[in-house]
Parts: structure tokens; C-alpha cells; sequence
């Protein structure tokens, strides 16, 4: 049969119709927990009250104009998001990959106009950073990049969680201008640095004048358990990019930056013509009032800890697991062995999760999961990784 969608993703069968908070239903009506969240977008659940009834105004009231006018709603959520994330000024655009593109460009304009010829920005194994061409050029992934040369240059790449790689950079480069990283690997397997990792990393920027660069949009709007992932080490970034949460669904994505950061772009620098428009802003903005209304924080840091007990109580030193690992509602369940059919056994049990680099199952559930949606998916995936294990699935390798 002749598909007309482009052969990009290789998807599951089945299609959801309607959703309400942690619950998405099928075609046949069949309920299932969602784990996943679209990938840790719909952080306040499916058809969330407050996104619904936003929504719907901003729609018969507005939803685009342009960017060559004043735009209140875009207004309103600059103030809203720099208040937030304590950072000065914000660019939008409407995807992650796209807040990267204007980190990166953002980051290039600042080293050139202190005079830095071809300057380089730091990048990390194993990093995720989208799939424009800028991005996975960035992106510490083979898989990505393969087919698409001549990737884009500029990036220079090390190990992640590694302060001396990036010291011996930093000492035979005269052309870096920002390390660009995320608080926590995402798609390369839920990888937490070391706790003086991202401290270390601040230090490295100031002493040579760099920008550091958090890439949040897996990790930030309250997905760890604080706002951003780089709460945890106390220190602020001077560009930090978010998405993905940013709107529950409705497509953004934001270049924030702080300090001179903040001042490099000037008219005609950098554009889109939907970004930041009243539709997905009034989103946003409402996104983030139900966090804070909601103390949506603190509730995914004790689910997580729920969770992240659990799991080790449930699967660590069974022969077969890795580690256990995750901070707030970002958890991964390594295992020694591929395990992407675990996919497909987990939605025949009703069960979304996902499995990333290659051996990680990876947990993001809705910020608004209770405790017995907790313990249902701790029952189901347990039981899940204990059968597959017995098995001998897929083997070790
Ligand atoms: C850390 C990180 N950066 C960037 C992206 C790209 O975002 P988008 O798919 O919205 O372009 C993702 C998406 O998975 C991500 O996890």
C-alpha cells in the first residue's frame, strides 16, 4: 500500500485518539499509561484543563500575526520564562532543534565579534542536539550524522563527564567560544555527570571567557524535579535552550540567554515566522503558571524518588541490570543487552515507555503522575525487565 508519509520513523502500531492526564486511549478504546509524555512534552498530562480552556480562547481570539509587530503574548511569556528560569532574554522559535540553531548562531556572532576568526563550540559524545544540519553536526551520535556529510564545522567534541578532556582543549584551542551541554544525557542513555561536572564546567567558561550552553530541552520545565536541571549544581548558565515541555504539546522552542549573552542579536541576526506567535506563547505561559499553581517541582521530585527506589529495591543486582538511574521524572533502567522489543511488549501490556541508546529504558512520565499510576508502571515494568531477563532476551552482549 503506498504510504504518503516519508519513511522517517519506523512506528508502532497504534494510533491514540484522546488522552486525559497520565491515560492516552486507542482506536479500539483500549487505555494505556503513558510513560513517555511524547518524550517528556506533555509534562501536565493530555487535555490538561487550564492548556484546554487557554488554548481555545487564544484561538478565537488570535493565534498569528508576525513577528513584524508587537506581540503581547510573546511579551507576556518573556517575562513570564526570564522570571522562571532567572535568565534575561528569550528568542522563539518552534522546535528544539531550532533553540539550538540560534544558540549556535547566537555563540558564533559573540566569538566574532571579540575577534575570534573560526570560532569552535564544545561538544559532547554521546550529546543529542537535533536533526538540522547545524544540530546534528553538534549531535554526539554516528547515527545521526551518517549521510549527511559534509557535516557543519566548528564543533569541537569530548568525552561528557570529563573535565580534563575539556581542559586540554581548552589549552591547545585558541577558538572556542561556548561548550554546549545537556545537564543530563537524554537520548544517550540518561547520563548524570558527576555532581562538580557542571560547576567545573562554569568555572572552565568563566576563566576563558566562554559561554556555557545548557541544552534543556529534555531536561528543564520541572522534568528533574527542580525547574531546570542545572538547579541542582547552583549555578546558572549564559544560554540555556528549552522546548519539548515548554508548551505541552503546542510547538516552541526557546534561546534564552543571560548577562552580554543576552545582547548579541540585533535586528536581521535571526528570525521565524511562527516563532514565538500568541497560540503556542499563551500555551506556554499557562504551562508554567500550572507548574508553579500546581507545585508541579516538587511533586516530580518525590515521584521520582518513589520511583527511582523502587526500581533499585526491584531490579538492581539482578543479573542483567546495570544501574538504575534518574533524577525527578527522568529515569533510565540500563540493561546489558538491547532491549528495544521491551517497546512493543510494554504497549501489548498498555504500557508506553521507551528504550534510547540502544540498552537504556527510558521513563518520562507526566509531572502529574499519583502514586498509584507510580506503582502500576514500577509493577509493570519490573515485571517486563524480570521476564525479558529470564528469557534471556535478546542475550547479552
Ligand atoms: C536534549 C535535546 N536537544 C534537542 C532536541 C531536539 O528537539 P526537537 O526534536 O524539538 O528539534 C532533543 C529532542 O529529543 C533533545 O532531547
Amino acid at each position: 500500500m503506498h504510504d504518503p508519509l516519508m519513511a522517517t520513523y519506523k512506528r508502532l502500531p497504534v494510533t491514540f485518539v484522546r488522552g486525559e492526564g497520565a491515560w492516552l486511549w486507542d482506536t479500539n478504546g483500549r487505555r494505556y499509561l503513558d510513560a513517555l509524555s511524547g518524550i517528556a512534552v506533555c509534562g501536565l498530562g493530555h487535555a490538561h484543563p487550564a492548556v484546554h480552556e487557554a488554548l481555545c480562547e487564544q484561538a478565537g481570539l488570535l493565534i498569528h500575526t508576525s513577528n513584524l509587530y508587537q506581540i503581547a503574548e510573546q511579551q507576556a511569556l518573556g517575562e513570564s520564562l526570564t522570571a522562571y528560569s532567572g535568565m534575561d532574554r528569550v528568542f522563539f522559535s518552534n522546535s528544539g532543534a531550532e533553540a539550538n540553531e540560534a544558540a549556535i548562531k547566537l555563540a558564533r556572532l559573540f566569538a566574532h565579534r571579540r575577534g575570534v576568526k573560526e570560532p569552535a563550540i564544545l561538544v559532547m559524545d554521546g550529546s543529542f542536539h537535533g536533526r538540522t544540519l547545524a544540530t546534528l553536526s553538534a549531535t554526539g551520535n554516528r547515527k545521526v550524522q551518517a549521510g549527511f556529510e559534509p557535516l557543519v564545522q566548528g564543533f569541537v567534541r569530548v568525552p561528557y563527564d570529563d573535565i580534563a578532556a575539556v581542559e586540554t582543549a581548552a589549552a591547545n584551542r585558541h577558538n572556542i567560544a561556548a561548550i554546549l551541554v545537556e545537564p543530563i544525557q537524554g537520548e544517550g542513555g540518561i547520563n548524570i555527570p558527576a555532581a562538580d561536572y557542571l560547576p567545573r564546567l562554569r568555572t572552565l567558561c568563566d576563566t576563558h571567557g566562554w559561554l556555557l550552553m545548557l541544552d534543556e530541552i529534555q531536561t528543564g520545565m520541572a522534568r528533574t524535579g527542580l525547574p531546570f536541571a542545572h538547579q541542582h549544581s547552583g549555578i546558572q548558565p549564559d544560554v540555556m535552550t528549552l522546548a519539548k515541555g515548554l508548551a505541552n504539546g503546542v510547538p516552541i522552542g526557546a534561546c534564552l540567554a543571560r548577562g552580554p549573552a543576552g545582547d548579541v542579536f540585533a535586528p536581521g541576526n535571526h528570525g521565524s515566522t511562527f516563532g514565538g506567535n500568541p497560540l503556542a506563547c499563551r500555551a506556554a505561559r499557562t504551562v508554567i503558571e500550572t507548574l508553579e499553581r500546581e507545585g508541579l517541582a516538587g511533586r516530580a521530585a518525590g515521584m521520582g524518588e518513589l520511583l527511582l527506589e523502587g526500581f533499585r529495591r526491584r531490579l538492581e543486582g539482578q543479573r542483567g541490570v546495570v544501574e538504575v538511574r534518574g533524577r525527578g521524572l527522568m529515569l533510565g533502567i540500563e540493561l546489558d543487552r538491547p532491549c528495544a522489543d521491551l517497546v512493543q511488549r510494554a504497549l501489548t501490556k498498555g504500557l508506553l515507555i521507551n528504550v534510547t541508546a540502544d540498552r537504556v529504558i527510558r521513563l518520562l512520565p507526566p509531572l502529574i503522575l499519583d502514586e498509584a499510576q507510580a506503582q502500576l508502571l514500577l509493577d509493570g515494568v519490573a515485571s517486563l525487565v524480570g521476564d525479558f531477563l529470564a528469557e534471556g532476551g535478546n542475550q547479552r552482549h
